[in-house]
């Protein structure tokens, strides 16, 4: 009974898979098969400079868990400035956006989804996006980069990132972000 189950789907898939590839060689008229060339590892520093609280802030909370007593099931979305230094005056080059969301019942930890979009300097007009795990206990924190656009179409990589200071007097945060990034 269970073998011949496991006959017939395999004999499903396979009809599947003829029917599709019979389907594409009629509506796909014309396929490209190009060379990128080499990949190329591009390592850079950017800084995160957040307000986190007034009329001006940069992250807002957007919702958040319906148990009052945990930061569990807060969500997050940030607006942050992209400058080449943790200095108030350092050169601004773009906006990391972002939705976080407080994943974890024991650590704070964020599962973060966060594009850094460039609006100057050299990647202007590009984004890269990062997606991943942001444990915030650690004094060092590894986010994956999962793709982008423009300079990054195609990127992989990871970034390292830290907290520089967090001011409770003028409500600002800063952090350092190492980039490493492949892409053609
Ligand atoms: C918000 O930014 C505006 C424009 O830069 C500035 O005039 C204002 O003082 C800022 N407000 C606060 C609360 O920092
Ligand atoms: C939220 O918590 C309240 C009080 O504990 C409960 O009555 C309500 O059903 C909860 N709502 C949801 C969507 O879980
Ligand atoms: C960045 O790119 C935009 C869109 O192409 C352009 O309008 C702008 O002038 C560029 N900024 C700089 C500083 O190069
Ligand atoms: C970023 O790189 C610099 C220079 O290598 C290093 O001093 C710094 O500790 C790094 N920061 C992080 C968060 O890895
Ligand atoms: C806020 O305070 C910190 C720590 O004193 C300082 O490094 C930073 O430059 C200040 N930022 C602004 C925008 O004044």
């Amino acid at each position: 009974m269970a073998a011949s189950f496991q006959t017939n789907l395999i004999l499903i898939l396979l009809a599947l898979v003829l029917s599709s590839s019979a389907t594409t060689a009629q509506e796909l008229d014309e396929t490209e098969s190009l060379s990128l060339g080499p990949e190329k590892l591009t390592r850079f520093r950017l800084y995160l400079h957040e307000i986190f609280d007034g009329s001006n802030a940069t992250v807002v909370y957007a919702a958040h868990g319906n148990a009052t007593n945990l930061v569990f099931g807060t969500v997050s979305v940030l607006n942050d400035i992209i400058a080449l230094g943790p200095e108030a005056d350092s050169k601004v080059v773009g906006r990391a956006q972002a939705l976080l969301a407080i994943a974890s019942q024991t650590e704070s930890a964020l599962t973060m989804i966060m594009n850094f979009v460039f609006t100057d300097g050299k990647f202007n007009g590009s984004v890269l996006t990062l997606a991943g795990r942001n444990n915030l206990n650690l004094k060092v924190r590894e986010v994956p980069i999962v793709g982008g656009t423009g300079a990054f179409q195609f990127a992989r990589g990871y970034v390292r990132t830290s907290t520089v200071f967090i001011s409770q007097i003028n409500k600002t945060a800063v952090a350092e972000y190492n980039v490493s990034v492949l892409h053609y």
